[in-house]
């Protein structure tokens, strides 16, 4: 037995989900750069969930739906505010989700109809459990979710209170549908492992969540935009990344298991932070991330993966870093739950083997002759 080292190359399931071939990113056959322009998040699950996109009927009952459940539990806000204030944001959404379970009385419900509520369910509530994440750390009472807006517009509305522009929801809208799916990603193989012991769709999400918070996966975004805060402005590019490079410090929002000639969602991140910079009428953070990019991709041949440019996308949108991760869980809860399903559909449990490294012909000794 040999092990590989981060499981790189392993193709460890089957998927009809989504995949990446020759770094082209595709959910159930569709071109994400297709979907990234022309769909509306919602559409998105459905195609995720179900296999195909939603005719106008199910759009509108998907909808619906969505908008039924997005208010979570009393009990749960009233928990929530116990959380302490300088808690992280990921910490808080992991606790959160793990205790929405508490409060549904199908949490165990094993049956297809009940698991596809639940997937449904929880990307109906996981966005208003960030946003109310936000207004608790701020001191603010929570929002109440809209009726009959969409996920990129309620979920802008309920952090603020106020009314989001057209543009803002547009752009959030493509984020969301850029962070959707993407095949076999750490998060998602944590969330089929945990369901795959017949364990239930919340323990499932939690151990998605926990896996997505570290900075080499959906983390990232945070560490970018943390990076983006202490260089400030455009003239400290070249000596800060020169000294990170020198000090052999990796670089956050570069490089990638599976792209090797690029992320396909970082050009419309990209193109989306450009655009909302000069709409703001501010492109330094646009401008210093065209320039990190260019002194990495040349002094070490990485490009750009989705976190990258998401950051100054989403300080654009002026909201706070704290916000980018669990935001990223905001749509790949999408993605996560597709996956249960999937996996349910024909479960067998996960369990691989470790090659052995340790002492052997040990002997043992009481502690007071050790
Ligand atoms: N900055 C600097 N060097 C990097 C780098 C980065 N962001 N990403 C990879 N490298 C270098 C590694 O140091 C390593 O160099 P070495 O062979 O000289 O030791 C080489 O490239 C291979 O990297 P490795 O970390 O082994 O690749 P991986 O497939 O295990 O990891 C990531 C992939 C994404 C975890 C890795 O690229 C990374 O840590 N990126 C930064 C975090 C990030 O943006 N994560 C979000 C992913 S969507």
């Amino acid at each position: 037995m040999t092990a590989t080292k981060g499981l790189e190359g392993i193709v460890a399931t089957t998927s009809s989900i989504s995949s990446i071939v020759d770094g082209v990113l595709t959910y159930r056959g569709y071109d994400i750069d297709d979907l990234a322009v022309n769909a509306a998040f919602e559409e998105v699950a459905f195609l995720l969930w179900f296999g195909k996109l939603p005719d106008a009927g199910e759009l509108e009952q998907l909808r619906a739906e969505l908008s039924s459940y997005a208010a979570i539990p009393d009990e749960l806000i009233a928990q929530m505010k116990l959380y302490p204030k300088e808690a992280g944001t990921m910490a808080a959404l992991r606790s959160a989700v793990s205790a929405l379970a508490l409060y549904d009385n199908e949490a165990d419900d094993m049956s297809r109809e009940a698991n596809e509520r639940k997937a449904i369910k929880l990307q109906a509530q996981l966005p208003t459990i960030v946003a109310t994440i936000a207004r608790l750390r701020q001191g603010l009472d929570p929002v109440q979710p809209k009726e009959g807006v969409s996920i990129a517009e309620n979920f802008l509305y309920m952090l603020s209170g106020k009314e989001p522009d057209a543009i803002a929801i547009k752009a959030f809208n493509q984020a969301l549908v850029l962070h959707a799916d993407h095949e076999l990603n750490a998060s998602t193989f944590a969330a089929r492992v945990t369901v795959a012991t017949l364990s239930d769709i919340y323990s499932g999400i939690t151990s998605a969540i926990g896996a997505l918070k570290g900075p080499l996966h959906g983390g990232a975004n945070e560490a970018v935009a943390k990076m983006l805060d202490e260089i400030g402005s455009l003239e400290r590019v070249e000596s800060y990344i020169t000294e990170k490079l020198n000090n052999r410090d990796k670089i956050m929002g570069f490089g990638h298991r599976v792209y090797k000639n690029g992320d396909p969602r970082a050009k419309h991140l990209q193109k989306m932070s450009r655009e909302l910079g000069e709409l703001n009428g501010n492109t330094t953070q646009y401008d210093m991330s065209v320039q990190i990019e260019d002194m990495i991709t040349s002094r070490k041949g990485l490009k750009p993966n989705v976190d990258f440019y998401s950051a100054s996308v989403y300080t654009q949108l002026g909201i706070e870093r704290e916000l980018f991760t669990p935001i990223f869980a905001v749509s790949r809860v999408s993605g996560w739950t597709a996956h249960i399903l999937e996996q349910f559909e024909d479960n067998r449990l996960i369990r691989p083997r470790a090659e052995y490294t340790g002492p052997t012909n040990q002997k043992y000794v009481t502690p007071d002759q050790r």
